[in-house]
């Protein structure tokens, strides 16, 4: 079965959805709005929700709604009115401590009954360093090198304790053998930390480990740690050659190509009919502010393009970038192979950053999907709906039922935990104590 995840984003994933007519920005800023939507995807059955974040204030809030809540504080009060739904939140290595992640996640772990999930970001933004006292972003290798003993500190702490260690017996006033419950005692070049962690050893053991960074230090990342990758990839090809390269590096970390769900993002546009779905896509697309979006875009390619001609060709802009290196290679690359100008470009990048935008029929919309499953390219999506709440609903209504028909979708969920939804095993304790003989 494919998986699906929905990738929450205020007012949908179109830059210009904030200003649709079938949006409320008012509305997307209370509780209420995000409880609707993840109910809507727990009664689609998808296996999780999403959210993304940057810990400065992101793009040019001029010009679109920045209305991001904080994303565990977020999830925490959704564990409370969904039962079956995966909560997965981004929070970064480079501006965090281990000991707190480990807790906070643990604690969603535990409140959810099993449902929460890390997105780990790096933080490419070179406005997230300087609200931490940094006068310049460290580099992409300094950030995925803290990244490597970050998630290793937080896996020790989750096994910090035994899963048995709690043993509640209240006849003997013993609370937890305090035998299962142990420092970790490490000491790395980034931290020393000698924990044990202050909250009982997660519902999952860890909960989810997803990441999203596609470079080959990224990728490399992935096979280690990651059990679910979200990842922008324009065509079938690329989505094809980047699904056997991640899954072809687990081998080496002992690890089997089924530990760990690909997921490439989608934005689905559906209408009726196809003439429907363009006829949406260009309404969206009319609502687009190019300053916006050339200001998005200097970012993703840490180059300035505000000052070139709207209708000529992207300038040379290199081939590195200490930001996002993925994703700067997918829109110079995306650019330069179908010759767009730099307007045409932002037309490409309004819909989902650099992800595959998609506008048909439902019947079109579960092809496609299909075919990328099928094909060996996907084990599953990261739906990205155009706008919110409206877009899931589509997503929900007409899409869902038509891949449950082919028996690509489950039509029941068929465990509690977002692990069990992914079919991946709850991990054993790396550090548990050994019975004696
Ligand atoms: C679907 C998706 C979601 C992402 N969400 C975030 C996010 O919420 N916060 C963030 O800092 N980076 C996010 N990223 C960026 C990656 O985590 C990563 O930092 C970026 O791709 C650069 O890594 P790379 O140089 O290995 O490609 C996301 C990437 C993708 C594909």
């Amino acid at each position: 079965m494919m998986h699906l995840n929905a990738f929450v984003m205020p007012n949908g994933h179109h830059e210009a959805a904030w200003r649709h007519p079938s949006t409320d920005p008012h509305r997307a800023r209370t509780l209420r709005h995000y409880v609707d939507i993840a109910r809507t995807a727990e009664r689609g059955k998808l296996d999780s929700i999403f959210l993304a974040d940057g810990v400065a204030l992101w793009g040019n809030v001029k010009h679109n709604s920045h209305s991001h809540f904080e994303p565990l504080t977020l999830l925490s009060a959704l564990a409370a009115s969904t039962v079956h739904i995966g909560l997965i939140a981004t929070a970064s290595t480079t501006y965090n401590e281990p000991y707190h992640l480990a807790r906070k996640f643990a604690s969603l772990d535990h409140l959810s009954g099993g449902r929460a999930g890390w997105n780990i970001v790096t933080s490419a933004g070179i406005d997230e360093a300087c609200n931490f006292n940094l006068a310049k972003r460290p580099s992409h290798d300094a950030r995925y090198d803290r990244a490597e003993e970050f998630v290793e500190v937080v896996k020790k702490l989750w096994d910090s304790w035994d899963d048995d260690a709690a043993v509640v017996d209240r006849p003997s006033g013993v609370y937890a053998d305090t035998d299962r419950i142990r420092a970790i005692a490490h000491d790395g070049p980034h931290f020393q930390v000698r924990g044990p962690l202050n909250i009982e050893r997660p519902v999952q053991g860890y909960p989810l480990l997803v990441q999203a960074g596609s470079s080959e230090t990224g990728k490399e990342y992935a096979a280690r740690h990651a059990e679910a990758v979200f990842t922008a990839q324009q065509t079938h090809p690329e989505g094809k050659a980047f699904y056997d390269d991640v899954k072809g590096r687990l081998a080496k970390y002992g690890r089997t190509p089924d530990e760990i769900k690909i997921l490439p993002g989608i934005s689905p546009i559906l209408g009726r009919t196809e003439a429907e779905a363009r006829a949406r896509e260009a309404e969206l697309n009319a609502l687009i502010i190019p300053d916006y979006g050339l200001r998005q875009l200097s970012k993703m390619l840490d180059h300035d393009v505000t000052r070139y001609p709207l209708d000529g060709p992207l300038p040379d802009v290199g081939s590195f970038t200490e930001g996002g290196q993925s994703r700067f290679d997918l829109v110079v690359g995306l650019a330069r192979r179908e010759d767009l100008t730099i307007r045409q470009l932002l037309e490409r990048l309004a819909g989902g950053r650099g992800h595959r935008v998609f506008a048909g029929t439902p019947v079109q919309v579960a092809d496609e999907l299909e075919a990328w499953y099928r094909g060996g390219a996907a084990d599953g999506f990261n739906v990205m709906p155009p706008t919110l709440p409206g877009g899931l609903d589509d997503f929900v209504d007409l899409v869902v039922p038509e891949l449950q028909r082919r028996g690509l979708f489950r039509t029941e969920y068929s465990g509690t935990t977002l692990r069990e939804h992914y079919g991946l095993a709850r991990p054993v304790n790396r550090n548990r104590v050994k019975e004696p003989a």
